[in-house]
């Protein structure tokens, strides 16, 4: 990495390198002042470099060194030297050499950072955010984006092996049918008019099919107004595919391939995984997660013992069944030996999901005790859970299904974190498969589309869509890896008819679609090709690859969880003359 400054990096240089004239540039990363004798840590990119400046040999270059500071950036020419035996650094690659300079030239000074690049101390993330340019210089950063390159070198050179064409789509677009909250963005030469950014290229990739180009993916940026989370930003990047002629098992063969790639080749900790990943059917995954996105790194899989509860004295339980729900449970292995506190911190995880409660009983070897105990007078639990001596059983009842689910999902994975059953850098993929096409909106007998209007209904529950539209099962699909869902995906219709007749089932009158999607429609009916395709979140991605708990980590400018970029302060205030421009006033 030569250029006009440097002859080589700070993470180059070796023993064999010894008795060389080197210049090198970097930033002050330690200093250390012995009198006669200056030794800095150079720090660039590709590691650090010791420097040794002599007060007796380098007059001048001693006086240099002895005003840098840290973050200073410097240039220094000198003399490779071998470190004598016991100066050596084995944890450095560059350990076993030093520079002795001749030479020391500032080449930007900077004042006291606000944190030590080179410290270990714990920065608040407001201020790691605010100073971000800083904060990225720490090795520790520097190798998650790196990490993201590899990565999205990774996925470039699959899809190119794969004959597949980036297309580039475009960012001032129309609304798009994901769903969320828009960013809108004003027309100048257009008063009152304006652009959506896009949620996602969906529209735009459907018509890429229609125009022929048979398998098209891009790294797309894409926009979204919504509440964020530790897994969600306003804006992200999808890598976004579409394919013709293809059936769903098509696209998923591919794109689980591509998943097993990164985690064995780009992976902090890498792993193989085994191909096919699972395919769940979604209800399956409810009742046994409790989760639409199923972590499978560890068991604790969810039973249903409606029957067994229906024959018990328990009101919860019989009153939950009479009312047509369920009841469910999960045995934690060893939880016994919570106590009631700890058994009781199982109600507030469940009730954010709208259970009323957590009903548990613990094995003994004297058979079950706790409140629910004296319900279950033979030993049917027991057996349904196949307990030992030590076990907690937990129990959630409902009259809705949803909520028994939901609520056991959420203990299930807060007693696997609380028993620290989950292993770390450990990789557990599936495909959730036969998402359900609609779900019920929020006033009665309204449907929603469960992943959009476009997705296509399973063949075999055509004939539902009129009848019984919330049992219509999709061709959607979503990838899921150690509970985070990596992507989602659909067969598209593209049938007129079919289309017609799920917009009819969602209630969306043709108009409405018309008016927002009239340019998909008019595409589809000059001769769609069968389609489908799939959208995977590149930051979460990352992010499971690097072992981090949130995308932004992963990404190099993420905003706040309150939308805000620290660093460059926007959102922020406009001048009044670029809002007349645009035809637009502020309220207060
Ligand atoms: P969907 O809306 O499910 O599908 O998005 C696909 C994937 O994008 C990622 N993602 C996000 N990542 C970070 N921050 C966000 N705010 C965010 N929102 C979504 C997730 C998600 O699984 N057009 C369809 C795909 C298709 O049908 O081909 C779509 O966008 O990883
Ligand atoms: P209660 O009859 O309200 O005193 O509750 C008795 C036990 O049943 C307590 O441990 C509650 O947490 C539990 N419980 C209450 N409602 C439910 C429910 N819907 N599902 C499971 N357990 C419940």
């Amino acid at each position: 990495m030569k250029t006009a400054y440097r002859t080589h990096t700070c993470g180059e240089l070796r023993a064999a390198h010894a008795g060389e004239t080197v210049s090198l540039t970097g930033w002050v990363h330690r200093r250390r002042d012995q009198g006669g004798l200056v030794f800095l840590d150079l720090r660039d990119r590709y590691g650090l470099t010791q420097i040794q400046v002599s007060k007796d040999e380098q007059p001048d270059a001693h006086a240099a060194a002895s005003g840098v500071r840290s973050e200073f950036v410097l240039k220094v020419d000198g003399l490779v030297r071998e470190r004598p035996e016991g100066a050596r650094n084995d944890a450095l690659a560059t350990g076993d050499i030093e520079v002795s300079v001749t030479a020391v030239t500032v080449l930007s000074e900077s004042p006291t950072p606000p944190f030590e690049i080179s410290g270990t101390d714990d920065v608040s993330d407001e201020v790691r955010f605010r100073y971000r340019y800083l904060d990225m210089r720490r090795p520790e950063v520097q190798k998650k984006l790196l990490l993201r390159h590899r990565m999205n070198m990774a996925v470039r050179d699959f899809f190119e092996s794969q004959g597949f064409v980036e297309i580039e789509t475009p960012v001032l677009a129309k609304a798009t049918p994901e769903g969320a909250r828009d960013y809108l963005v004003p027309s100048r030469l257009h008063h009152g008019k304006f652009y959506a950014l896009p949620q996602a290229p969906q529209i735009y990739k459907q018509i890429l099919m229609c125009a022929g180009f048979d398998r098209y993916y891009q790294l797309a940026r894409c926009f979204r107004d919504e509440d964020l989370r530790a897994d969600r930003q306003p804006e992200f990047t999808q890598l976004d595919l579409e394919m013709s002629f293809v059936e769903q098992e098509d696209v998923l063969q591919l794109i689980e391939r591509l998943i097993q790639r990164l985690v064995r080749d780009i992976a902090v900790h890498p792993a193989e995984l085994e191909l096919p990943l699972r395919r769940i059917p979604y209800s399956e995954a409810m009742l046994r997660y409790g989760s639409d996105k199923p972590d499978l790194r560890f068991g604790l899989e969810i039973e249903d013992i409606s029957d067994l509860a229906a024959k018990t004295e328990f009101k919860v339980f019989t009153g939950a069944i009479d009312a047509g729900g369920c009841v469910r449970g999960i045995k934690v292995p060893g939880a016994a030996q919570w106590s009631r506190k700890e058994i009781e911190a199982c109600q507030p995880v469940a009730a954010i999901h709208g259970a009323k409660g957590v009903a548990w009983a613990k094995v003994t070897d004297d058979g079950l005790s706790g409140p629910v105990a004296k319900f279950f007078t033979d030993t049917a639990l027991q057996e349904r859970f196949a307990t030992e001596t030590g076990d907690l059983l937990l129990f959630v009842a409902d009259a809705s299904e949803s909520v028994v689910a939901h609520s056991l999902g959420a203990v299930r994975l807060d007693a696997a974190k609380r028993r620290d059953l989950i292993q770390k850098n450990t990789f557990a993929a599936c495909i959730v498969v036969d998402f359900p096409l609609m779900l019920p909106g929020d006033n009665e007998g309204e449907w929603v589309a469960a992943h959009h209007p476009f997705t296509s209904p399973h063949e075999e529950d055509m004939d539902l869509l009129e009848t019984d539209p919330g049992k219509v099962r999709a061709l959607a699909y979503d990838p899921v890896l150690n509970g985070v869902e990596l992507g989602s995906g659909s067969i598209r219709i593209h049938r007129p008819d079919v289309q017609e007749r799920v917009l009819k089932a969602l209630g969306l009158p043709m108009e409405v679609i018309k008016d927002r999607f009239s340019f998909l429609l008019d595409a589809l009916q000059y001769g769609a090709p069968p389609h489908g395709g799939i959208a995977l979140g590149l930051d979460r991605i990352a992010m499971l690859l690097s072992g981090d708990d949130t995308i932004r980590e992963v990404i190099a400018f993420p905003k706040t969880t309150s939308a805000v970029d620290l660093m460059s302060d926007s959102p922020s205030p406009v001048d009044t003359e670029q809002l007349d421009e645009l035809g637009i006033a502020t309220k207060e």
